[in-house]
């Protein structure tokens, strides 16, 4: 195999990686830069867990070729917020307590973010159309509707 020089904008910085054209995304993501949000569930493109934003849009990155990433603005997980300050969307899936094991939220949040980036305002239909190929095995899709909804703004409470 022959390795390339790949070079990647992940979470807003530019990253040279030495890796054939063929390899997923998700192993450079994970094995090159130390970025642990996006999982390995399937690697077939079906479970949604190793969901990240390429140029916004949901984007499965265990059936990406990493060498079709070039210029093109990759955000995962660990580029949405922080533990200090997370994201909305994360924030609504904390208030909602919507995990149980929590292997599949990397993606729940992943396309939830995708989805607010061109429906602001979805309806649960909506959400749930978005995330119907995003797989948990646990059954918390009742907590994570409910996560979607408080993120689109649609569950607003006092102190809220
Ligand atoms: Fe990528 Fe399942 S690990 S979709």
């Amino acid at each position: 195999m022959t390795q390339t020089m790949n070079r990647l904008n992940v979470n807003g910085r530019t990253h040279e990686v030495g890796a054939n054209a063929d390899t997923p995304l998700l192993y450079i993501l994970r094995n090159d830069l130390a970025l642990n949000g996006p999982k390995y569930g399937c690697g077939l493109g079906e479970c949604g867990t190793c969901t990240v934003l390429i140029d916004g849009a949901a984007a499965r990155s265990c059936v990406i070729p990493v060498g079709g990433c070039a210029g093109r603005a990759i955000v995962t997980l660990e580029g949405l917020g922080s533990r200090d300050n997370p994201d909305p969307v994360q924030q609504a899936f904390i208030t909602e307590q919507a995990a149980q094991c929590g292997y599949c939220l990397n993606g729940m949040i992943m396309t939830t973010k995708a989805l607010l980036n061109i429906n602001p305002r979805p309806t649960e239909t909506e959400a749930a159309e978005a995330l119907k190929y995003n797989l948990c095995r646990c059954g918390a899709h009742v907590e994570i509707m409910r996560a979607v909804m408080r993120a689109a703004g649609r569950i607003v409470e006092a102190g809220d």
